[in-house]
């Protein structure tokens, strides 16, 4: 028996990667909107409850690469616009934490899920940090983010608290953790002996 065309394109494992990017093509912008869009509806993550209209949304991504703090990566399968992370840089007048950089906005799209694209945005957003000298990285989360809470959990960053007053959803405070993850340890000389 022979394998029809389509069923050999369903067997096939799919394809994560990842880039930074600078500029957004418009092709890219669609999917990113698209991809945000699906993933807001099925139960959100990154700040919005529900999908904002796409001008809002295109406005935002817009408004990302513009913000020099804000560095975005994002993620596609098999070539299309999946996902997205952001790094922020901290204020530059922050001088007590200028060694830490924050993890914003990590999402997939529900049809990407389970490839490998959310692990790989967050394992190049820290080796970007790590490249750009940034020590420590932040990230929070709704608690009821099971899959999120489990991946940042397997990549090592430790949780130091819950805020129970995290966010609002339909009506009821959703409580959220807090973790930080060291990604470059701090190098201490030896004493050298005269
Ligand atoms: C979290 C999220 C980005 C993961 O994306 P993904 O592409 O499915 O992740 P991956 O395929 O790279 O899987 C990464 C790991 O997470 C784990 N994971 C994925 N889905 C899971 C689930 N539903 N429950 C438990 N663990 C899960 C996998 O075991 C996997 O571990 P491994 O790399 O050791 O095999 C995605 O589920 C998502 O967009 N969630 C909604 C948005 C969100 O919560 N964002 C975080 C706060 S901003």
């Amino acid at each position: 028996m022979t394998t029809s065309g389509s069923q050999r394109a369903e067997a096939r494992p799919l394809y994560a990667a990842v880039e930074i990017v600078n500029d957004l093509p418009p092709a890219d912008l669609y999917d990113l909107c698209d991809a945000a869009d699906a993933a807001i509806d099925a139960g959100g993550g990154f700040g919005w409850v529900t999908p904002p209209a796409r001008e809002v949304l295109e406005k935002y991504w817009r408004g990302v690469m513009v913000v020099p703090e804000r560095h975005l990566l994002i993620a596609r399968v098999d070539g299309v616009v999946c996902g997205a992370v952001q790094l922020v840089e901290p204020n530059r007048n922050n001088e007590a934490q200028a060694a830490i950089a924050q993890i914003l906005a990590h999402f997939v799209a529900p049809w990407a899920r389970g490839q490998g694209a959310g692990r790989k945005l967050m394992e190049t957003a820290e080796k970007l940090a790590a490249e750009m000298g940034y020590k420590v990285l932040h990230l929070d989360v709704r608690a009821t983010q099971t899959a999120a809470v489990s991946l940042y959990e397997k990549l090592g960053y430790n949780r130091w608290g819950t805020n129970p007053t995290y966010a609002m959803v339909d009506g009821h405070f959703i409580s959220g953790h807090f973790y930080g993850k060291t990604i470059r340890p701090l190098f201490v000389p030896k004493k050298v002996q005269p």
